[in-house]
């Protein structure tokens, strides 16, 4: 199975689902074996124009955060939970962000399980709580989680904050550093190990 492949099922999946209602989706990207794949929560505006998750806002953060510890997006996987962008009318009437729904959010997780079993990371890195809770237990919180490696299914699993909640609440910055420092630690470690054999 290749990722066009499974990209293919997912959108004739969910125009089956909503029918009638044209869901534009945003599939991840990057190296086809990556060593680390980052999964965020769904698209914003920005993705979903451009197609390409983490290219608004958030998106930039990220970068920001990847540069200084050294690590390069384009050797890394970076997708979403929910590949549209939830969407809600604000009450001046404009098209803005919501969080995903448990239903939505349910709806991609087996997508999601398959794109990772593809890509075959070594570690799994989550932003934020959707994409944490979508992949363990759903009592995890990135609260009490997020700098520490965990197993999932065999795999390493490394929760972090979403890259937004920083622009939110700037407080979890210096959190944010510290924690992709370690990540960042053994990444240098696997990547090294790489180069020698
Ligand atoms: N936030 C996310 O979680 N994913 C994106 O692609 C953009 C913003």
């Amino acid at each position: 199975m290749s990722m066009d492949k499974l990209n293919a099922e997912l959108t004739a999946f969910i125009d089956g689902l909503y029918e009638g209602e044209k869901k534009v989706l945003v599939f991840g990207e990057g190296e086809a074996n990556a060593p680390v794949m980052l999964v965020g929560e769904a698209p914003g505006e920005q993705e979903s124009l451009l197609g390409r998750p983490f290219v608004g806002k958030a998106g930039k953060n990220l970068d920001e955060f990847l540069e200084g510890a050294g690590m390069e997006r384009s050797a890394l996987y970076v997708t979403n939970t929910v590949k549209f962008r939830p969407t809600k009318v604000s009450a001046a009437g404009r098209t803005v962000n919501r969080p995903p729904t448990q239903e939505e959010v349910k709806l991609f997780v087996p997508w999601l399980e398959r794109e990772i079993a593809l890509v075959d990371p070594k570690c799994v890195v989550t932003l934020g709580n959707v994409p944490l809770k979508a992949l363990t237990d759903r009592r995890q919180v990135i609260g009490s989680l997020h700098g520490q490696f965990m197993d999932l299914n065999g795999r390493l699993l490394f929760p972090m904050y979403h890259p937004a909640s920083v622009i939110y609440n700037p407080s979890l910055k210096e959190v944010y550093r510290r924690d992709l420092l370690v990540f960042a630690q053994w990444y240098k470690k696997i990547r090294s190990f790489a180069h020698k054999t």
